[in-house]
C-alpha cells in the first residue's frame, strides 16, 4: 500500500481529512511513516495493527510479536523471520509516535474488543484471506459512520481470488482453503449481503486498490481520472478540477503498477460494472 501513498492515498487524506485512522498490516512501516507525517500536519491520530516481530532500535513492547504468531509459518525461507523496520525507527526519531498507537495484535482481536469504537479511515492490508477480510468488514460495518472510508489493497492480482494465510494457525480449520477465497471475493460477498443501497464501492482506482464509503457525497474521488485508455469518453469534470500533484515518475510508476491504469482495467478485473462508482443495492 505504501507505493500508492503519494499518487492516491495522500489525495484521499486531503479530501476526507480523517481525524482517526486505522491501519491493518504495517510490515516495515513505510506506509505508516507517510501516514504519520500527514497526521502531524493535521493533528490526526493513527492506530496500527500488526502481530509481527520487529528488531532494531525500538521500544521493547513494540518489538514483541503477538504470542504464538509466526510470520509466513510453514515457509522455510521465513523460519525465525523478524522484520528490521527502519521506517519505524524514524517514527520515533522524528517524534511522530505522538500521533501513533501501535498494537501488536491481529486485526480481529482488536476489532472484536471493546476498545474498538470506529475510525474515520481504514487502510486494510493485513491477512489477505476470505475469512479475515469478511470478518474485518463485519466489525468495521458495525461502527461505520458517514465519515468512514475504507481503503483496500490486494483486491486485484493473486490474492483477489486466492487466500493467503500469514499464520494459518490463527484461521479456524474449517475456513482454511475453503471454496470461497480471496480479498475481492470477501468484499463482494459482504457488499452483496446488503438488501439496499448502503455503501459505495469505487472501482475507478488503480490496480490493487479500491475504496468503500458510506456516503457518496462527491468526496473520496480519485485525484485524477485517467482517460487515456478510454478512447470513447471525454475527460470528466473531476479530472479538470482536480490538481494532480504527482510527478511524472509517480505517474509512470502508477501506470506500470496498474498494467493499463484505467477504469476498464479495473472493470475487467473485478466485474463490478461499467461505472467508476458502483452503487450497492
Ligand atoms: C502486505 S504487508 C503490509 C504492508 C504495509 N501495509 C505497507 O504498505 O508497507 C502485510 C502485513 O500484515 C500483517 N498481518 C498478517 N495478519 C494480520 C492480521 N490478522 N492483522 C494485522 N496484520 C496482519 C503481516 O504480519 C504483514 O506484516
Amino acid at each position: 500500500m505504501q507505493r500508492l501513498f503519494d499518487g492516491y492515498i495522500r489525495h484521499l487524506l486531503e479530501e476526507r481529512r480523517p481525524t482517526t485512522l486505522l491501519e491493518i498490516g504495517v510490515h516495515s512501516g513505510q506506509n505508516t511513516l507517510k501516514l504519520l507525517e500527514w497526521c502531524k500536519s493535521t493533528g490526526s491520530q493513527l492506530t496500527s495493527l500488526d502481530p509481527v516481530e520487529w528488531v532494531g532500535c525500538l521500544p521493547e513492547e513494540l518489538k514483541r510479536p503477538y504470542p504464538g504468531y509466526q510470520y509466513k509459518r510453514g515457509q522455510k525461507e521465513f523460519d525465525n523471520f523478524k522484520i528490521a523496520p527502519p521506517s519505524i525507527e524514524i517514527i520515533f526519531e522524528r517524534g511522530l509516535d505522538k500521533y501513533w498507537t501501535c498494537k501488536k495484535l491481529r486485526s480481529l482481536d482488536y476489532l472484536t474488543s471493546p476498545e474498538f469504537t470506529g475510525f474515520d479511515m481504514y487502510l486494510i492490508d493485513g491477512d489477505h484471506n476470505y475469512y479475515t477480510v469478511s470478518n474485518e468488514l463485519k466489525c468495521i460495518h458495525a461502527k461505520i459512520s458517514e465519515r468512514s472510508t475504507i481503503l483496500f489493497n490486494d483486491v486485484a492480482g493473486v490474492w483477489a481470488r486466492k487466500d493467503l494465510y500469514y499464520d494459518p494457525i490463527f484461521i479456524p480449520a474449517e475456513h482454511r482453503n475453503s471454496p470461497k477465497q480471496g480479498v475481492l471475493t470477501a468484499i463482494e460477498d459482504f457488499l452483496a449481503s446488503f438488501g439496499r443501497r448502503r455503501l459505495f464501492w469505487r472501482i475507478g482506482c488503480p490496480y490493487q486498490f479500491r475504496i468503500l464509503t458510506k456516503k457518496h457525497d462527491g468526496s473520496a474521488s480519485l485525484p485524477i481520472r485517467e482517460t487515456a485508455n478510454r478512447p470513447n469518453e471525454s475527460r470528466t469534470s473531476t479530472a479538470h478540477h482536480c490538481h494532480d500533484s504527482r510527478t511524472s515518475r509517480q505517474r509512470a510508476f502508477a501506470q506500470k503498477e496498474s498494467g493499463s491504469f484505467a477504469w476498464r482495467a479495473a472493470d475487467r478485473t473485478c466485474h463490478q460494472g461499467r461505472e467508476a462508482l458502483g452503487r450497492v443495492r
